[in-house]
C-alpha cells in the first residue's frame, strides 16, 4: 500500500506540472482526492489492515495527502498570476496616473511665529519657553499686579484650582527667565496663552510672543529701535510706527505701539476707524518690583520688555478677518498659505 501511496504521489504532482489551465487542475483535484478519487478509494481500503498496520500507513495517506494539497495549491496560484498578466483586463496598468499624495504644510500661525522668531535672532535674542499652566505668583503678583487689583479681572483667567490657572498671557516668562539667566538678557519667549473669551477677535486660546532685554543702560531707545527693526522686517520698510502712552502693571512708563494700517496705508478706513493706524503690541521699561522678582538689581540694570499676538500680527499681515479660521482646521483657509 505505501508503494502505491508513493506513486499516486509522483503521478498527481507530475500531472498537476503539466496541467495548463485551473479547469484542468481542479478536474485532476477531483480524480485524486474526490469523494470517488484515487488517493480517497485508497484511504477507505485502509480498514481491512490490521489495527497497527493501519496506524502507519493511515499516517502516511494522510501527509500525502496534505503535501498534494499544497502541490494543488501551489500550481493553481500560479496559473492564476499567468492568466492575470495574459488578461489586459486584470492586469495592472502601469500607464494609469498614480494617485496625487497630498503634502501637509506648516499651518499660518507657525510661519508666522518661525518668521518672528527669525527676525529676533538676527538681533541676537534666544528663544525660550515656560510652562502653559502657571501659579499666580508668577502670571500676576510677580509681574507687579497688586493682589485684588481690578487689572486681574480684565485678564478673564481661567483659573484651575488654588493659585493654580492657564496663563492669561506669555509675560511670565520673563521672570521664570530672569531667574535663570542673568545680564545681559535678550531673549524672546513664544507660547500659548489663555483666556475666557470668543468672538472674532478673541479666541480662549490664542499666542503671543514675549521680548525682554536686560542689560546696563538698556533704554527706551534700544526698545524703539528693536521694534522698528522688527516691524520693517516683518511689514515692510514703509510701515511706520507710533508710541502711545498706556499703562501696564509689569512696565514704567508703558506704551502701545501702533503701526500705519495696512489695509489703507494710513489714508483711513474702517479697519483702522479712520485713524490710519492700527495697535499691534504692547512694550515698555521693566518695572523694577519686577526685575526684583526675577532676582535682578534694578540699580545696575534696566530693561523693556514687550508683547505681541501671533494671531493678531497674522490677520494683519494676511488681511484676514476672523480669528476661527485659524482653528477651525478648514483646509480651504489652510491651503491659501
Ligand atoms: N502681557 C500683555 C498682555 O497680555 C502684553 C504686554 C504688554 C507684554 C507690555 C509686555 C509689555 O511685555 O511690556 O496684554
Amino acid at each position: 500500500m505505501k508503494e502505491q501511496l508513493g506513486a499516486i504521489y509522483k503521478e498527481s504532482s507530475e500531472a498537476a506540472q503539466k496541467v495548463e489551465d485551473l479547469k484542468q487542475l481542479e478536474d485532476l483535484r477531483i480524480r485524486i482526492l474526490g469523494r470517488k478519487g484515487q488517493l480517497t478509494l485508497l484511504l477507505h481500503g485502509l480498514k481491512t489492515l490490521p489495527s497497527e498496520e493501519r496506524r502507519i500507513v493511515g499516517q502516511a495517506a494522510n501527509d500525502i495527502k496534505n503535501k498534494l494539497l499544497q502541490v494543488f495549491d501551489d500550481r493553481m496560484q500560479v496559473l492564476k498570476r499567468a492568466s492575470w498578466s495574459a488578461d489586459s483586463k486584470l492586469r495592472p496598468d502601469a500607464t494609469l496616473p498614480g494617485r496625487p499624495v497630498e503634502m501637509g504644510r506648516e499651518h499660518i500661525l507657525n510661519r508666522t511665529l518661525h518668521e518672528i522668531e527669525g527676525i529676533f535672532k538676527v538681533m541676537g535674542f534666544s528663544v525660550a519657553e515656560g510652562p502653559e499652566v502657571e501659579t499666580e505668583y508668577y502670571n500676576f503678583e510677580a509681574m507687579n499686579f497688586p493682589a485684588d487689583h481690578p487689572s486681574r479681572d480684565m485678564h478673564d483667567t481661567l483659573f484651575i484650582d488654588d493659585g493654580m490657572l492657564l496663563r492669561t498671557h506669555t509675560s511670565p516668562v520673563q521672570v521664570r527667565y530672569m531667574e535663570k539667566q542673568k545680564p545681559p538678557i535678550r531673549a524672546i519667549m513664544p507660547g500659548k496663552t489663555y483666556r475666557c473669551d470668543d468672538d472674532a477677535t478673541h479666541s480662549p486660546m490664542f499666542h503671543q510672543v514675549e521680548g525682554l532685554m536686560v542689560d546696563t543702560n538698556v533704554s527706551f531707545t534700544d526698545l524703539k529701535a528693536v521694534l522698528t527693526f522688527f516691524i520693517h522686517r516683518m511689514f515692510g520698510e514703509d510701515a511706520n510706527l507710533r508710541f502711545r502712552p498706556s499703562f501696564f502693571p509689569f512696565t514704567e512708563p508703558s506704551a502701545e505701539i501702533d503701526m500705519t494700517c495696512v489695509n489703507c496705508h494710513g489714508q483711513g478706513c474702517s479697519l483702522c476707524k479712520g485713524t490710519g493706524w492700527m495697535e499691534i503690541l504692547g512694550a515698555g521699561m521693566v518695572h523694577p518690583n519686577v526685575l526684583w522678582a526675577g532676582k535682578i538689581d534694578p540699580e545696575q540694570y534696566t530693561g523693556f520688555a514687550f508683547g505681541m499676538g501671533v494671531e493678531r500680527i497674522t490677520m494683519l499681515k494676511y488681511g484676514i478677518d476672523n480669528m476661527r479660521y485659524f482653528f477651525e482646521n478648514d483646509l480651504r483657509f489652510l491651503r491659501q498659505f
